[in-house]
Order: structure tokens, then C-alpha cells, then sequence
């Protein structure tokens, strides 16, 4: 069937593109993946708040090393993005930024970070984000981002606000986790935020929409 709009993003331009390095404000950067920073990722994954919110450990280098690969290869299948988050040497890892679920038609993707534990509460995440957020809305075409925390992570919905993403609601019981499941809370950012399309006159935001 054939589409009546254009997509947001026209396929293949990421993958021509290459996966770019992205300058955080205030030093550091985001860099695609390399095979050496795998025992970083199993330090990551052994931690007890990153298996919490992202429900998986490493068990070896060599599995880390495999999803290195895997998310290496996201770029060119243009699904998603994973970038380690370094200091300025470009080595030392300091956490993870990635945009993931890729839909060029909306022009949508998601937000997914954890930092290392001992570059906590130094502004890493929200910075990581930001930059992530500046190139993939203001030069990849990219319209909207999403970010979901649980509820119970008050640390990751401070990085989302800080970040800019403004709170857009609750989606109940929505992610599973070790211990069960989790309430959502769902934060966006969009490329020109006040040019939503608008509601037809004096009519709810819900209503008329029974019949799709
Ligand atoms: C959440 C996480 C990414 C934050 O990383 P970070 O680099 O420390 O983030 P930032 O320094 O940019 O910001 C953290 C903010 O959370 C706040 N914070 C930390 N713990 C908090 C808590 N228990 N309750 C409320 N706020 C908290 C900090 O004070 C800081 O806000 P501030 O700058 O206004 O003081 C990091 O703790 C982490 O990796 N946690 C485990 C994995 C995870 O939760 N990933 C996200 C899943 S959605």
C-alpha cells in the first residue's frame, strides 16, 4: 500500500553517514564501540544498579566483546546507535549512551544510558544525553526521542529533566525487571517543540479517536 507522507528520514543516510563522534559540553565525547573496551563492560554490567536497570549481567570478556559487535553493527542495519561515553583521552569509558528502535518514518528513536559507577554525580549522563539529543534532532533528522525510567529511579528522571525532556505521563506496569514488574515514567524531547499538530477546536485530546 503506498504511503501518503514522505518519511522523516530517508533510509540509508545514517549508514552513509557513518557513526559519528559527538564532543560533550565540558569534555568528553561519545565514540562508537571498540573490541578493547570490553572488560569495561563486564565491570559495568557486574555493578548492582546497572544489572538492576538494565536486567543483565556480563559474564565474560569475550560476551562483552560480542555485544561490542552486535552494537557495532546497529549502525549499519540503521536500528539504532551505541556510542561509549569516554573522557577527552578517547579510552577511558565513563559510561554508555544509546539511541535505539529507529523508525525513520516517524523519524523516532529512544534513549538508553548507564555511567560507570565511579563517574557518577558528575553531570556524565545528563551531558551524554544532550549531546546525543543535539545531533540526532538538530542533524540527523531525527524528530522525537523518547526516554523511559521506572518510577523508582529518581536519578534517571533527574538526568531526563536535566537533559531536557519534558515528563509526558505514566505507563503502567510497562517494563519487567529481577524483581518484577515496573511503572514507566516517559519523558520526550522533539525537534520544534509548540509545532504539534493542534486538536480540532474545543475537542478533547482523546476524543474521535474510538473509530480508528
Ligand atoms: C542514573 C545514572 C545514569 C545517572 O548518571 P550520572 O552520570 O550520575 O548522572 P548526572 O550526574 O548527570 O545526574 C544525576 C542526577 O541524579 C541525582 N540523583 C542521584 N541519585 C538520586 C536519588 N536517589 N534520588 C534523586 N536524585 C538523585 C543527582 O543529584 C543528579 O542531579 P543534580 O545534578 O541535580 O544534583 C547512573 O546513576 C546509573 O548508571 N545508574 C544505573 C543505571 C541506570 O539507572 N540507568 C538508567 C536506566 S533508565
Amino acid at each position: 500500500m503506498p504511503l501518503l507522507a514522505a518519511p522523516t528520514i530517508t533510509a540509508g543516510t545514517l549508514a552513509a553517514l557513518g557513526q559519528p563522534v559527538l564532543p560533550m559540553d565540558g569534555g568528553g565525547m561519545l565514540r562508537p564501540w571498540r573490541e578493547a573496551d570490553a572488560a569495561s563492560v563486564v565491570e559495568a554490567y557486574a555493578d548492582p544498579h546497572i544489572q538492576r536497570w538494565h536486567v543483565r549481567r556480563a559474564d565474560s570478556v569475550a560476551e562483552a566483546r560480542e555485544w561490542i559487535t552486535l552494537w557495532r553493527r546497529t549502525w549499519q542495519s540503521e536500528t539504532a546507535g551505541h556510542w561509549a561515553v569516554t573522557a577527552d583521552d578517547g579510552k577511558t569509558v565513563l559510561g554508555r549512551l544509546a539511541l535505539k528502535s529507529w523508525d525513520f518514518f516517524d523519524g523516532g528513536a529512544e534513549v538508553a544510558y548507564w555511567t560507570m559507577p565511579s563517574a557518577r554525580g558528575a553531570g556524565v549522563a545528563a551531558r551524554a544525553v544532550r549531546a546525543a539529543a543535539r545531533w540526532a534532532l538538530d542533524e540527523a533528522g531525527f524528530q522525537r526521542l523518547e526516554l523511559e525510567h521506572s518510577t523508582a529511579n529518581p536519578a534517571s528522571c533527574r538526568v531526563a529533566a536535566k537533559a531536557g525532556f519534558e515528563g509526558e505521563g505514566l505507563r503502567r506496569q510497562a517494563a519487567r525487571h529481577a524483581d518484577g514488574w515496573h511503572d514507566m515514567h516517559r519523558h520526550a524531547k522533539v525537534r520544534q517543540p509548540g509545532r504539534e499538530h493542534p486538536s480540532p477546536a474545543g475537542s478533547p485530546e482523546c476524543e474521535g479517536k474510538g473509530g480508528l
